[in-house]
């Protein structure tokens, strides 16, 4: 995989939580960080990997771009205004954060965007976000096979998506999962919480080593030092095929987030 498996989300999060997040995240050993344009935070997120100490060389730091950013003529200075505020040169990765249909510019005008800025060096892997297979399908057409580093994806044991992730697998694209913990709701489930006895691990950990184990990157946040070093543990598990049997039959179709105007038709 070209992107790191684990990483520390920082949706919600701004201000001086969000500082303190990411300064935890790292402190406690994080090295990669998952921002976006629109979550208001990327000067904070920017404040905090400084405040570190931690070499930039070190770091992997994803953000995402807009959807009022996409035209062509914006693009890249929307980017470089997102790199003016983490203070650094470059981005790791830049994925566009919604297909967004319908909002007036053509999925190939902002692939092509996007993959100019990587030729600008702002950013050294591109990627999509929320795709479903037809637009992956299109994205692909329009930067080439092998440009698309990693497709970011709600992804937990209640939505596994395994049509979506099939296809990226075939393709040879990273699978991110976000909101692995469906945002705490898989937490109080009693399937987890038996998996989790067994293996003297929290549900948590339990949650994102099932994922991690499918071979996805995953991205928990929170605000909670304690909860980030422990999330950070679930490198460590390894569930037994028992164990990976029974999470798989916790699909639900459970999806958390699907923005009207923003979102595909879902596969
Ligand atoms: N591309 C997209 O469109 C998109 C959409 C959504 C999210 N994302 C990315 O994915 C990241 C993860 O998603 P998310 O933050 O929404 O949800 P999440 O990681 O599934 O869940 C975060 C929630 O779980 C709690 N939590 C985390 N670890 C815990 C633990 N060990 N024990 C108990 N509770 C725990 C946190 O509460 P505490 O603070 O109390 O620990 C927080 O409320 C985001 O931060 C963002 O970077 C991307």
């Amino acid at each position: 995989m070209s992107i790191p498996s684990f990483g520390v989300g920082t949706f919600r999060l701004t201000g001086q939580a969000a500082i303190d997040s990411v300064r935890n995240a790292l402190d406690v050993g994080y090295r990669a960080v998952d921002t976006a344009q629109i979550y208001g935070n990327e000067a904070e997120v920017g404040q905090a990997i400084a405040a570190s100490g931690v070499k930039r060389s070190e770091l992997f730091v994803t953000t995402k771009i807009w959807t009022e950013n996409y035209a062509k003529g914006k693009l890249v200075a929307s980017l470089r205004d997102s790199l003016q505020k983490l203070r650094t040169d470059y981005v790791d990765l830049t994925l566009i954060h919604w297909p967004a249909p319908g909002n007036g510019v053509a999925l190939a005008e902002y692939m092509e965007a996007l993959a100019e800025a990587k030729a600008l060096g702002l950013t050294r892997q591109i990627g999509v976000s929320n795709f479903n297979i037809e637009l992956t399908r299109q994205a692909i057409a329009a930067v080439g096979k092998g440009e698309i580093a990693t497709n970011q994806i709600e992804l937990s044991p209640y939505l596994q998506s395994h049509k979506l992730t099939a296809f990226l697998k075939e393709q040879g694209i990273a699978v991110t999962s976000y909101m692995t913990l469906a945002y705490g709701k898989v937490l109080k489930d009693p399937v987890l919480a038996k998996i989790a006895d067994k293996h003297q691990a929290t549900v948590a950990q339990v949650t994102l080593a099932w994922a991690l184990q499918l071979g996805y990157a995953v991205i928990p946040s929170s605000t909670k030092r304690e909860n980030l070093a422990s999330n950070l543990l679930a490198r460590n598990m390894t569930l037994d095929a028992g164990d990976m049997a029974q999470i798989a039959a916790l699909e639900r179709n459970g999806r958390e987030v699907s923005p009207e105007g923003l979102a595909p038709a879902w596969d």
